[in-house]
């Protein structure tokens, strides 16, 4: 199957495309990280008669379950419903959610990384890529789409690990014990991904975030000389095709010389650090994503609407998209995710 570029695409005035230039959007533009989840009744409804990963490879549910939050808050940009791990099956490791990810191969040696196979995303991502086409075609131009892929280093953790960790000490084993494996499998990870990238922005997307969820576990030094490259990478690919590049890194403040150099147009920043040290440390030509703490949603009214504006103060108008700092959990309110949008957009000059 062959995508061809859709003509739909976000409006150049749609708020997230004008904070994400660093400009002064109409609004405060506004989303969720883990926006399309269990949270919502919504999506448990559909996700009831399927597993997780079949709903990934359904476009038709992926699609309905990415424009739900859309059509429930009003958003200003929809991010594709897919997971980071999607990739990993084609490169020939299979996979299951229980609900956290379990392979059932693990990568850690030499001959593991050069058995890894590198995708073809027309061929093996083709729901995916059928999901943002249909996703753009459905969404208003000032609505902006984001896909996503996984940083090298956070793919490389599930690869070498198999299943969550809370350190990732197996694979910063390996990125000391065994260098050139390591520096291979993110080469490898690299390759697999790159060519999503250029797809994803070539099927409708007009942005691309990379999660780099567990960089925070690496020292600042063995982040910028090992990992951060492979990164860059991606983002400049993003940029190349014409799509607007987000580098998340959850765990950034030992980072932020990291982030600062990277090419991306928006930081995606977690909720540890503040806005306006973020302000002070990077270029002004960078936007800024972020970063309310997801258990903030469990807090009074008053208390939520509070951090929302102190969060949106320290980033202030121009060059800001609100977000939370790492996804949404489950078990919060629908109505608390309300006020925080609402709160947000209050929070204009
Ligand atoms: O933001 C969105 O709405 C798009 C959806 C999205 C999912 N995964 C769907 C999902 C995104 C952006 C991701 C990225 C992702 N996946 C990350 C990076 C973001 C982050 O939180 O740091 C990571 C680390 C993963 C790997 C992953 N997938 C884990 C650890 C888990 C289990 C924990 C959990 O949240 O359930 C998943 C499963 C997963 N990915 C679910 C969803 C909606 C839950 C699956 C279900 O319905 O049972």
């Amino acid at each position: 199957m062959s995508i061809s570029r859709p003509t739909v695409r976000a409006a150049a005035d749609a708020p997230f495309l004008v904070a994400a230039r660093g400009g002064l959007p109409s609004r405060r533009p506004v989303w969720i990280m883990r926006q399309a989840g269990r949270y919502l009744p919504e999506y448990r409804a559909v996700r009831q008669t399927r597993t997780f990963l079949q709903m990934c490879y359904d476009a038709d549910a992926a699609t309905e379950v990415t424009l739900q939050p859309i059509r429930r808050y009003g958003l200003d940009a929809a991010i594709l419903f897919t997971d980071l791990l999607v990739p990993v099956p084609p490169m020939g490791i299979e996979l299951a959610f229980d609900p956290a990810p379990v392979l059932k191969r693990t990568v850690r040696t030499r001959a593991d990384v050069d058995a890894l196979r590198v995708p073809d995303p027309e061929r093996d991502f083709a729901p995916m890529l059928a999901t943002a086409a249909q996703v753009r075609a459905a969404l208003s131009p000032d609505v902006a789409l984001i896909g996503f892929v996984g940083a090298p280093f956070t793919v490389a953790c599930y690869l070498v690990e198999g299943k969550g960790s809370k350190n990732w000490d197996l694979a910063r084993r390996l990125l000391h014990g065994e260098p050139a494996t390591f520096d291979a499998l993110l080469a490898k990870i690299t390759d697999a991904l790159l060519p999503l990238v250029q797809a994803l922005a070539d099927a409708g997307c007009d942005a691309v975030q990379v999660f780099d969820s567990w960089a925070g576990v690496l020292a600042a030094g063995d982040y910028v000389k090992r990992c951060a490259p492979w990164t860059e990478r991606l983002l400049a690919a993003a940029r190349q095709r014409g799509a607007i590049a987000i580098d998340y890194v959850n765990g950034a403040t030992q980072h932020v010389a990291a982030m600062a150099d990277s090419c991306a147009e928006v930081l995606a920043v977690d909720w540890r650090s503040d806005l306006g040290f973020f302000r002070r440390q990077v270029p002004a030509t960078k936007a800024l994503q972020g970063n309310l703490d997801p258990t903030a949603l469990f807090a009074s009214e008053a208390d939520l609407r509070s951090q929302v504006r102190a969060c949106c103060d320290a980033a202030g108008p121009a060059g800001h998209v609100f977000n939370l700092g790492h996804g949404v959990l489950p078990e919060t309110d629908p109505d608390q995710v309300r006020i925080a949008v609402d709160e947000a957009r209050r929070a204009w000059p």
